[in-house]
Formats: structure tokens, sequence, C-alpha cells
């Protein structure tokens, strides 16, 4: 039986990836925990919670050898947009929640799943089907946390034989959590602007595509990552995953057909927008499919139906 810790579990992520571990391994075996405390709802009252500074180690040591730990997924980080606003707090969370991370695993023999970003890749990088190995330059603090935390999880694996793990998560679009400030956050506020407001002001350009994905693929790449026979990776840090690449032109003639007065205007943000420039328009995936049978459910079409009927609901 696993015994799972999550790390910044009160995030877009975490939220839906507590309860969905929970129901696979059991309450108890899924620990949540996050600077934020007490942690709120399901998070707090589904299974067992404390708090964690991922930026200090001995929170996490502690924890690991209360829980008996032996696989921990790391989110705590701040997203691209918050980052480069301020570049030093972004190094400091993303690679100090890391180092720490891979060092409490190699202590205590746990695996571990720190997800890296399509901004882990930069304007040199070829924009459309982004191969798996490719040229990573990023020019963000974000995407350089992410392309240093890549490469220092394989070093942990080849150094240390610790069971390191990720995938470059696209965009995630959800509807439990808000986002936590990145460039991608568009693509979530859209749909909760088109319910409520019936229009939405965009700070990205009419025809900036990126790779998004829907919120329940995020958990199973992940879940499902995490579950593989080892000695089917040959990549480890990190897998290309997506689902859909879209525009917020494409995207909102899509909330169009189902309420047909929704209007778009555009107010760029230029960080955003320069952010948005240097990421890839369309990754290619298929070495995901190939070494752990990747295979998400949701494209543009149907995650629209059920962000627009989830929402709906939600927001009465
Ligand atoms: P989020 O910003 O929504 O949540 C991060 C959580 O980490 C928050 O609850 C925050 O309180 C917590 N946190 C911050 N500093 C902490 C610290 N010192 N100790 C403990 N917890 C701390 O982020 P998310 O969207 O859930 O993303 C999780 C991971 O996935 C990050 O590594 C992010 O870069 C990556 N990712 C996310 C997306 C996306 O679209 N959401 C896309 C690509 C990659
Ligand atoms: N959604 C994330 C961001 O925009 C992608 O890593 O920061």
């Amino acid at each position: 039986m696993k015994n799972i810790l999550v790390i910044g579990a009160c995030g877009q992520i975490g939220t839906e990836l507590v309860p969905a571990l929970r129901k696979i391994y059991g309450s108890d075996h899924v620990v949540a925990s996050d600077l934020n405390f007490p942690l709120k709802g399901e998070l707090g009252e589904g299974g067992p919670s404390c708090k964690i500074d991922a930026t200090n180690i001995n929170d996490i040591a502690e924890t690991v050898k209360k829980y008996k730990i032996d696989t921990i997924y790391n989110l705590a980080a701040i997203l691209s947009a918050t980052a480069e606003a301020n570049p030093m707090l972004g190094w400091n969370i993303g690679m100090g929640a890391l180092l720490n991370c891979l060092e409490v695993a190699r202590e205590y023999k746990a695996a571990l799943f720190t997800p890296s970003s399509i901004g882990a890749f930069g304007p040199e990088t070829p924009a459309d089907k982004t191969p798996q190995d490719t040229i990573q330059r990023p020019k963000t603090i974000y995407g350089v946390t992410k392309v240093a935390g890549e490469l220092l999880s394989d070093y942990y694996y080849k150094r240390f034989g610790i069971d390191t793990r990720s995938v470059r998560y696209p965009g995630l679009i959800s509807n439990v959590a808000l986002p936590g400030g990145g460039t991608t956050d568009y693509a979530v506020e859209i749909y909760y602007a088109a319910i409520k407001e019936g229009k939405f002001t965009c700070p990205l350009r009419a025809d900036t595509c990126m790779d998004m994905l829907y919120m329940p693929d995020a958990i199973d790449a992940a879940i499902n990552l995490m579950e593989v026979d080892p000695t089917k990776l040959i990549h480890r840090n990190s897998f290309n995953v997506t689902g859909m690449s879209f525009s917020p032109e494409i995207i909102a003639n899509e909330i169009k057909k189902h309420i047909p007065n929704f209007e778009i205007q555009y107010n760029i943000d230029p960080l955003k927008q320069g952010i948005a420039d240097s990421w890839p328009n369309s990754l290619d995936d298929s070495v995901a499919r190939q070494e752990w049978g990747w295979n998400p459910k949701y494209n543009l079409e149907t995650m629209t139906i059920d962000m627009i009927n989830v929402l709906k609901e939600k927001l009465k």
C-alpha cells in the first residue's frame, strides 16, 4: 500500500489531485499539506493534513517519517506570470522545494513527482509539434527553474537511484480551484466570465496558440505516470503531454456555440503576451504515449461542454 504526501495541496492541481489519490489509495494513506494551514474542505477533512513550508527541509522530512511516506507529489511553485514579477521568489520556491524534496526522497527512499511545464521551452525551440527532446532555452525565471528541475531530477535518478518522474504540463483548465498566477490562466477565466457576465477581456492576442489540458486528464497523467512499470521508462524528467492547442479566438468561438451572445475583447498584458509568445504552439506528446500509455480523453469540444455544465451549476 502506498503512503503519499502532496505538498502544495491547496493549489489548482492539488485541490483535485488529493481527492483522486484518496479515492484510489484510501483516505488515511494520502497526507495533504500546504503553506496555507489549516487546509479547508475535503483537503483538511477527508484525510490527514499538515502544514509544510517546502523551503524548510525539516517540515518535509518529519512528515515523511511520521506517515511512512513512499511517494511525494511536489506541487509547490510560483507560476510563470507571478514569478516573472518576483524572480527571486520564483527561484527560491521552485528550486528550494524541489531540492528539499529530492534530498528527503533520497534519505527515505521515496518516489517523487514534480511537474515541469511548457514554460521549460523558449523562443529557439521549434514551436509546432515541439519534440520531446529539443532545445530548451527559456527566457523566464519560471522556465529556468523548470529546466533546472528536470536536470536535477534526472541527476538524482542517475546518481542516487531516486525514482523521479514528471510531465511538462501545458495550461491546465479546471472548475474547482482557480489558477494561481500563470500565463495560461485566461483559458480558465474565460469560462467563468462567459457564464457570469457573457463577455471577457483577454490579456493575450487573439492568435496566441498554446497547449492546454483539462484537469481530469492532468490528474490521470500524474497518477498513471507514477504507477507505470519503471522498466518501460526511457525518459523520466520530463514528458511532453497535451490535450489540445488553441488561441483565444478559437476558444471564444467554441464558447459561442453554447452561449451565442458571448463577446471577447482584448487588452493585451505585455508581460503575459511576451511569455506566451516564447512558448510552443503545440507539443508532440508521442513519447509519453509510447512509453507509458498517455492518452487524454478531452478535446476542446468535450471540455467546453463539461466546463459550461459544471460552472452553470457552481455559479447559480
Ligand atoms: P498553484 O499556484 O495553484 O498552487 C501552488 C500551491 O503551492 C499553493 O497552494 C501554495 O499555497 C503552495 N505553496 C507555495 N509556496 C509554498 C511553500 N513554500 N511550501 C508549501 N506550499 C507552498 O499551482 P498549481 O497550478 O497547482 O501547480 C502545481 C505545479 O504544477 C507547479 O509546479 C506548476 O509549475 C506546475 N504546472 C501547473 C500548470 C497549471 O496550468 N496549473 C501548468 C504547468 C505546470
Ligand atoms: N499554466 C502555467 C503558467 O502559465 C504553465 O506552466 O504558468
